[in-house]
C-alpha cells in the first residue's frame, strides 16, 4: 500500500540537496535566495538536533528531489510527559503531484512520529488542502491563528 512509482526513492535530507530541496519548496511559499552557506549552517543545526528535526524526501530516477516533507518533535509535560509531531512545509514538485508522493511523504512522516513515541501530529494547511489530508488519515481540528511579526 505504501509503493513508491518505479524509481523513486524516499530518504533523509542530504546537504548536497540544497538547490533541488530549496526549488521544490517554492511550490508552497517564499523560499529566498539561499547560499550554501546559510544552507549548510541551518542543517549543521538540525542535524545536531537529529532526534527532534525529521526531514524527508522524495527522488526521481534522475536523483533529482521533486517532494519533500519535515517532522518537529515537541516534548511536552502534559499527557506525562508526551512528545507531539508536527509535520512542516510539505511540498511535491508541480509536475509531480498526482502521483501520490505526497502521500508517501505524510505516511513516511507519520510512521517517524509513531517510532518516536508521539501520541498525535498534527499540522496547518489552508482549506484548499484539507481534502489531501483527509486522504491521508488528519481529522479538522481547531482553528489555527497567526501572529505575524
Ligand atoms: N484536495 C483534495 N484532495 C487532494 C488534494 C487537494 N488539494 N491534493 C491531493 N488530493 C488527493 C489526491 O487526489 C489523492 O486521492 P486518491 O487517493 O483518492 O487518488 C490523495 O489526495 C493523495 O494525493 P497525492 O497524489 O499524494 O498528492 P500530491 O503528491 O499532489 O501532494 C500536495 C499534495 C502536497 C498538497 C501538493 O499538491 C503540493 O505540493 N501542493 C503545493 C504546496 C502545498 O500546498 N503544500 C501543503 C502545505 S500544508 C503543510 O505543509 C503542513
Amino acid at each position: 500500500a505504501s509503493e513508491l512509482p518505479e524509481g523513486y526513492t524516499l530518504r533523509p535530507l542530504q546537504r548536497s540537496d540544497h538547490a533541488d530541496f530549496l526549488s521544490v519548496l517554492t511550490v508552497l511559499t517564499k523560499v529566498g535566495d539561499i547560499s550554501f552557506e546559510a544552507w549548510s549552517a541551518r542543517y549543521d543545526w538540525m542535524a545536531a538536533r537529529n532526534d527532534e528535526y525529521f526531514i524527508v524526501v522524495i527522488e526521481n530516477d534522475q536523483k533529482k528531489v521533486v517532494a519533500v516533507g519535515s517532522l518537529i518533535i515537541e516534548k511536552k509535560f502534559i499527557r506525562n510527559c508526551a512528545a507531539v509531531g508536527h509535520i512542516e512545509d510539505i511540498a511535491v514538485a508541480a509536475d509531480q503531484q498526482g502521483k501520490k508522493l505526497g502521500l508517501r511523504i505524510i505516511q513516511a512522516l507519520d510512521a517517524i512520529a509513531q517510532q518516536v513515541g508521539c501520541y498525535k501530529s498534527i499540522l496547518d494547511c489552508s482549506e484548499k488542502n484539507q481534502g489531501f489530508y483527509e486522504k491521508c488519515g488528519f481529522k479538522l481540528a481547531g482553528v489555527q491563528m497567526a501572529h505575524y511579526y
